[in-house]
């Protein structure tokens, strides 16, 4: 398998380009015959968490790794940070705004799928800081 590691780097607010990082991690994953479920658990996962660099950070990086057993995904950021995790991982709990959920966004799903779909999933978050987000998915 061939090893990979690469950054992307996602942008504040840009709903033009929100999910290109995550759509070419998903070409990437597939290019290298890694098996369907696993591409489909790493894009709904890197999805999720790019959506919210966009709509609740300044942006961010993700940073994808491929080794023979393992995808890690680690999506970082210095924006506002989540004060209360426990409340920002609960199904149907959001902060998002008017204008973000008419585009669709907004149900409070997006962490704990995250959480559902990889195999690790850890959250660091500071107030005023950022967020610090690692996605594991076995191979
Ligand atoms: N990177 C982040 N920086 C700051 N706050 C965040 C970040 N990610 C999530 N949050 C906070 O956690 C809440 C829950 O996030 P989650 O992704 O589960 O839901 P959502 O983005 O509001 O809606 P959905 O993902 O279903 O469109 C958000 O509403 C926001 O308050
Ligand atoms: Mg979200």
């Amino acid at each position: 398998m061939t090893m990979i590691k690469e950054s992307f780097h996602v942008k504040q607010g840009d709903m033009t380009t929100a999910g290109d990082a995550s759509a070419r991690i998903k070409r990437q994953c597939k290019q290298l015959g890694i098996p369907a479920s696993v591409v489909r658990r790493v894009s709904v996962g890197t999805y999720e968490a790019e959506i919210n660099l966009v709509i609740h950070a300044n942006g961010g990086r993700i940073d994808f790794a491929v080794e023979p057993e393992k995808i890690t995904i680690r999506v970082v950021d210095d924006g506002p940070g989540i004060p209360d995790l426990e409340k920002a991982m609960t199904e149907g709990w959001s902060t998002a705004s008017n204008e973000v959920r008419n585009l669709g966004f907004g149900a409070g799903m997006g962490l704990p799928n995250m959480k559902r779909n990889a195999d690790a999933f850890d959250i660091k978050s500071e107030v005023g800081v950022g967020t610090d987000i690692t996605m594991v998915f076995n191979i």
